[in-house]
């Protein structure tokens, strides 16, 4: 009875704390239309949003516009020509939970491909700006806060050698928001990049080209469990913060959320979520530097290639990848 008591009392003040959070968020932005699905909160694990697409086929309707998985509906554009990326119908997964897609887009690596500039090229790379509507919002200055999300398989027997490259958020000024990557130095504070990674044994980061000030160096090298300096090519950040080994044979659902700075404050943040599970959560960030008045999120750089630009980067067999439910919300 003693004990009941005190649960209760222990119990209150976190019901408390829920009620009043739940009232100061019913008056930000659209709520939900619809009850979220598992999926839905995956794909998009923001509590509210105010416009958003989604190729998805098994959730949501308004304030997200489904549309097909398809280049001319994404937005595609600057696609790595020589690069193969067909949109099949997936291998059955492990896991029917939440529900597979029925179509991705479907990288192959074959056996010793690393970089896609490199004689033996793997992956598939392309850059898209979604949905007409949300590109739109996209351009507008008022938008500062972006989320794009999506799902990845890799294949049963996925080999992961030293690491490669998965799908995130660019954004920049103008054209200079392209290419920032592959070891870039010209106009750094003009582009920002921020792509995920697998390194060996499926250990997961974050792999960012953000603008090389000392306030970014000093957010980025502290988050746990370890993040590596390099202001040559991208900083790894998070290094083991998450498993990709989930997402060998099965489903695993990617996002990544990048909150721009107030121009001259260090306010940006960016935050990756798997499976709907926040991993990495940075604040304090510049992420468009200098002046950077119209710097801007431009949408999702969809790469994936083993590498690195060396051979011991390599894949060390032929093997393949699906992405799907490619998914984008202006949170602000
Ligand atoms: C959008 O969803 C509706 C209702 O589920 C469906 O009938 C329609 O085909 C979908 N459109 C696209 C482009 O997927
Ligand atoms: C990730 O999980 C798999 C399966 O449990 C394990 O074999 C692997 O060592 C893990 N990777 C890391 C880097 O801990």
């Amino acid at each position: 009875m003693q004990l009941q008591r005190t649960f209760a009392l222990l119990l209150l003040p976190l019901f408390v704390v829920c009620l009043v959070t739940k009232d100061k968020r019913a008056d930000t932005h659209i709520e939900r239309a619809v009850a979220p699905s598992v999926l839905g909160t995956q794909l998009i694990p923001v509590a509210s949003f105010e416009y958003g697409f989604t190729t998805a086929t098994s959730f949501l309707t308004s304030p997200l516009t489904n549309i097909s998985l398809s280049d001319s509906a994404l937005g595609v554009t600057r696609a790595q020509s020589n690069l193969p990326r067909p949109i099949v119908t997936p291998p059955s997964a492990s896991s029917s939970s939440p529900p597979p897609p029925k179509s991705a887009y479907q990288a192959t690596y074959p056996e010793g491909s690393i970089n896609p500039g490199s004689d033996t090229p793997g992956g598939f790379g392309f850059y898209l700006s979604g949905e007409k509507s949300f590109t739109t919002r996209l351009a507008q200055s008022g938008t500062k806060e972006v989320l794009m999300s999506y799902r990845l398989m890799f294949q049963k027997g996925w080999e992961w050698q030293k690491g490669g490259k998965l799908p995130g958020v660019f954004g920049g000024e103008g054209d200079l928001a392209f290419g920032c990557s592959g070891g870039r130095q010209q106009g750094r504070c003009q582009c920002f990049n921020i792509r995920v990674m697998w390194r060996a044994n499926g250990e997961g980061e974050i792999y960012t080209y953000l603008p090389l000030t000392d306030g970014n160096d000093a957010v980025l090298t502290s988050i746990p469990p370890r993040s590596i300096r390099n202001t040559d090519y991208g900083y790894s950040v998070g290094r083991g913060s998450f498993n990709l080994s989930s997402a060998v044979g099965k489903w695993v659902t990617i996002a990544v959320r990048v909150r721009l700075n107030s121009i001259g404050k260090k306010d940006g943040e960016m935050q990756l979520w798997v499976d709907g599970t926040s991993a990495i959560n940075a604040k304090g960030l510049v992420i468009r530097g200098n002046n950077g008045a119209t710097s801007r999120v431009k949408g999702s750089h969809f790469q994936t290639f083993f590498g690195g630009c060396s051979e011991d980067w390599a894949s060390p067999q032929d093997q393949k990848a699906w992405f799907s439910d490619i998914s984008g919300v202006i949170v602000e």
